[in-house]
Formats: C-alpha cells, sequence, structure tokens
C-alpha cells in the first residue's frame, strides 16, 4: 500500500464507508476504490477534490501533505513546567457531577495539551481517550498520567482531520474547538454526536470573537487565520440536545505576560 491508498482506507473505514458506499459516492466501480486501496492504481488527480469532500479532509491530507505536525504550542510545552497547570478545568468537576464515575465511563478529551483534564478524570476512574496535535504536550501528559499511576489512551491528531471510530459516554473540549475550521464544523459536530452513546454528555467550550475585546497580544499568526467563532453558534449545533449548562463568560487573562481578555461560550449538553 502506498500513503495514498492507505490513507483512503482508513479514512473511509472512519466515516463509516464500505468499498461499495464511497463508489457510489464517487460515482466510480468499487474495483478502482480496492485497487488504490492495495496500491496497485492511484485515483484520477482530477478527483482528489471530491474525494476530499466525501471523506471530510483536504486533498494535502490525501497526498500526505500535512502541515499540522507543528504548532506554537510545541514550544510552548518544552518547558519542565506544565504551561496550563495541573489543577482541572472547571468543567471536569461538571462532569462528575452530571456523571459520577459509577460506570466506566468512555471520555474522550479533544485538544488535551499537557493532559491535567484527561489525567484528573481518569485517576477519578473514567476511562480516558485524549488527543491533540503538539507532540511535546503529549509527552508531558503520558508522563503526567504515569506519575499517578493512571491509564490514557493519548495520540496525536489534529482536529481538522480525527474522526471518532468507537462511541464516547462523555466528549470534552477546552480551549480548543476555535481550531476546527468553519466549513469542518457542522460536519464535526454531526459525526461527533453520531459517535456519542444515548444519555452521553458533551462539555465544550469555545473563545468566541466579540466587537468590544480586542485581539490577545500574544496570539500567533496560526491562530489569528483561524475562523472566529460567534456567540451561540456553538449551541446551535447541539439544538437537538438537552441543555445542563449554556452560558457566556469574560474573563481576565495574562497569558503573553500582557493582560487581556477572552469571552467563551460554555455548554453542556445530553444526547437524548
Ligand atoms: C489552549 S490549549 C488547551 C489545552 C487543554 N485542553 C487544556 O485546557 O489544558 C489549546 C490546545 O489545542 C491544541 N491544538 C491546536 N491545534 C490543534 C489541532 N489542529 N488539532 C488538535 N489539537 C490542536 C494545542 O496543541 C493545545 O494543546
Amino acid at each position: 500500500m502506498n500513503h495514498i491508498g492507505e490513507f483512503i482506507a482508513r479514512r473511509r473505514k472512519e466515516m463509516g464507508y464500505t468499498q461499495q458506499k464511497l463508489a457510489e459516492r464517487l460515482n466510480i466501480s468499487f474495483q478502482a476504490i480496492s485497487k488504490w486501496e492495495v496500491g496497485n492504481m492511484l485515483p484520477d488527480i482530477q478527483l482528489l477534490p471530491q474525494i476530499a469532500a466525501v471523506l471530510n479532509t483536504s486533498v494535502d491530507a490525501i497526498l500526505g501533505h500535512t502541515h499540522v505536525s507543528r504548532t506554537h504550542y510545541e514550544e510552548k510545552y518544552r518547558g519542565e513546567a506544565y504551561y496550563w497547570g495541573i489543577v482541572p478545568n472547571k468543567l471536569c468537576h461538571e462532569i462528575m457531577k452530571l456523571r459520577p464515575p459509577i460506570e466506566p465511563y468512555r471520555v474522550l478529551d479533544i485538544g488535551c495539551g499537557e493532559g491535567k483534564d484527561a489525567v484528573f478524570l481518569a485517576k477519578n476512574g473514567y476511562e480516558v481517550t485524549a488527543f491533540d496535535i503538539a507532540e511535546t504536550g503529549l509527552d508531558k501528559a503520558k508522563k503526567l498520567a504515569e506519575y499517578h499511576h493512571v491509564k490514557v489512551d493519548f495520540f496525536k491528531a489534529d482536529i481538522n482531520e480525527y474522526v471518532p471510530n468507537i462511541p464516547f459516554d462523555i466528549i470534552y473540549s477546552s480551549g480548543v474547538l476555535h481550531y476546527i475550521s468553519a466549513k469542518r464544523r457542522a460536519l464535526f459536530f454531526e459525526v461527533l454526536k453520531a459517535n456519542t452513546s444515548v444519555n452521553g454528555i458533551h462539555a465544550l467550550n469555545v473563545f468566541v470573537k466579540k466587537p468590544f475585546i480586542s485581539e490577545a497580544p500574544d496570539l500567533e499568526d496560526a491562530e489569528k487565520q483561524v475562523d472566529p467563532w460567534h456567540s451561540g453558534e456553538l449551541q446551535l449545533y447541539y439544538h437537538d440536545w438537552m441543555f445542563y449548562q449554556n452560558e457566556e463568560i469574560l474573563f481576565d487573562c495574562t497569558s503573553g505576560g500582557t493582560p487581556h481578555k477572552h469571552c467563551m461560550d460554555v455548554l453542556i449538553a445530553e444526547k437524548k
């Protein structure tokens, strides 16, 4: 198998497509898909944008030109100290209140950074899977888990590529959703919701843009390019779930050394 065939096979399975189903979506024969996947043939170059659209990915990713391997967090996480500290986010306590770990609930932490929340939840009896794009963060997250003698399934992935392949009971993400491009958001939440067990919960927050809050002074170019989120946008993706918490908060921040403000939408919703 070559990279392209391997990538298409993996992505097809993640999306729950058979070769036949993918062939129908692309209007080609399933034998062609089979040949790509075993490496006997490459897809026609003109078909790449359509393959990327159907598999909810990019032509770059299909070709293996992914730019996801580094973010500025790679550098920020390089130091000894835990950049975000090791105190769990308030949302983790809310999760524990709503779903006390009396059952082995499966949790997904999206963009786990250096793992403070994933490890906290694992210590409290949840079965935790967590990913981030920054390898330096993941290395520290693994050390933190080892230190606390807990098992967490940490792995590297890009939120703009990731598709869950098992259902989760709890999906958690803090300070990360702003990295999802606007064009991917609807499908991202659709897939995330479909891969959540009935009565499962999502506990999420996202930075939102407000005209009266200036851009954080330490914002890196990479972050400026990402499409901003607007108030209430996150909640719209969950209109068919039950809300436990739905609020907008304004808070002070000193990251980068200069005091500034952020606005965040926070949502805890349950699948009915
Ligand atoms: C503000 S930090 C939050 C980290 C963690 N959730 C916490 O609260 O400690 C944002 C995280 O998003 C990760 N990130 C940035 N772009 C990403 C992407 N495309 N896919 C996955 N994670 C990404 C960064 O590496 C970083 O760890």
